[in-house]
């Protein structure tokens, strides 16, 4: 049986590093302070941000948050945006991606100043990402990177397969590992025989948002599984892509969900926020 990869444990570890940094960063006069934008009313959406605001606290991060009506133009986003971006206090601007269908998400992702991107969506950021060098690290995929350092899983040169190809994940992912000297894999909703890419895997990340995409006999033997898709069930039960409960029998490493990747990705954004707050440092 599997290793189960210990997320929230680890996300706990970094975050008390962190919250070190934070009680530097204010002996020494600065306040790190993160804006988050939530527009609507998505379920999932909700969840994630009041976890963001709740581990802004436990780190004594100031939060400021924006939740505005699913009828909010794009303009007045736009407008939200354009303060934050001038006030000086806050270190992070993050939006809560989905967007309500009226708000185009490029024009948002583009207004928010590349130095409190603190997700790195903004093309400047993931410019950097792409030429393996960057200030802002890539929530998700930096939080991946972390968990297989944790575990003293060394890509290089391993076969590592990448299911889904959003620019919040997939492109990222691919970037980390091959800044690692991995081999990789990118597969896709128009991949042709899915299977056949995953059975070569040693490592696999699948973040495509389908329960039971991943199933046992797609995985090689002792491979390391990373889940990085987060679905609510009709029972209300969270799960993953992977078939948890057969495929742990089969991996040498996995992640569960919940309680894997999700507080990584949330660990990483308050790094991110740090980094940026460190900025201020005379
Ligand atoms: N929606 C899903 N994941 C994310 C994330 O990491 N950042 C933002 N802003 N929106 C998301």
């Amino acid at each position: 049986m599997a290793v189960i990869m210990d997320g929230k444990a680890l996300s706990i570890k970094l975050k008390n590093a962190l919250k070190n940094e934070v009680d530097e960063l204010k002996n020494s006069g600065v306040n790190p302070c993160l804006a988050v934008i939530i527009v609507g009313n998505n379920p999932a959406s909700k969840i994630y941000v009041n976890n963001k605001k709740k581990s802004c606290e436990e780190l004594g991060i100031k939060s400021l948050e924006y939740a505005l009506p699913e009828e909010t133009t794009e303009e007045e986003l736009l407008g939200i945006i354009d303060e934050l971006n001038k006030n000086e206090e806050v270190d992070g601007i993050l939006c809560q991606l989905p967007l309500p269908s009226h708000i185009c998400e490029k024009n948002v992702i583009n207004a928010i100043s590349p130095e409190k991107d603190v997700d790195a969506f903004h093309p400047e950021n993931v410019g950097h990402i792409m030429i393996g060098d960057y200030t802002f690290l890539p929530c998700t995929p930096a939080g991946v990177m972390e968990i297989l350092k944790e575990y003293e899983i060394d890509v290089a040169g391993k076969n590592c397969v990448v299911v889904g190809r959003s620019n919040i994940v997939g492109k990222p992912m691919t970037m980390l590992l091959l800044k690692e000297n991995a081999t990789v894999t990118v597969c896709h909703s128009r991949t042709q025989d899915l299977a056949s890419f995953t059975k070569q895997a040693d490592v696999l990340v699948s973040a495509v948002g389908k329960p039971n995409l991943i199933t046992a006999d797609m995985v090689k033997e002792n491979a390391v599984v990373i889940d990085v898709a987060i679905n609510r069930l009709d029972s209300g039960k969270l799960c993953g892509d992977v078939d948890f409960e057969n495929v742990k029998e089969k991996a040498s490493f996995i992640t569960p969900v919940p309680g894997g990747v999700g507080p990584m990705t949330i660990a990483t954004l308050m790094k991110n926020t740090v980094t940026s707050a460190k900025k201020k440092v005379k």
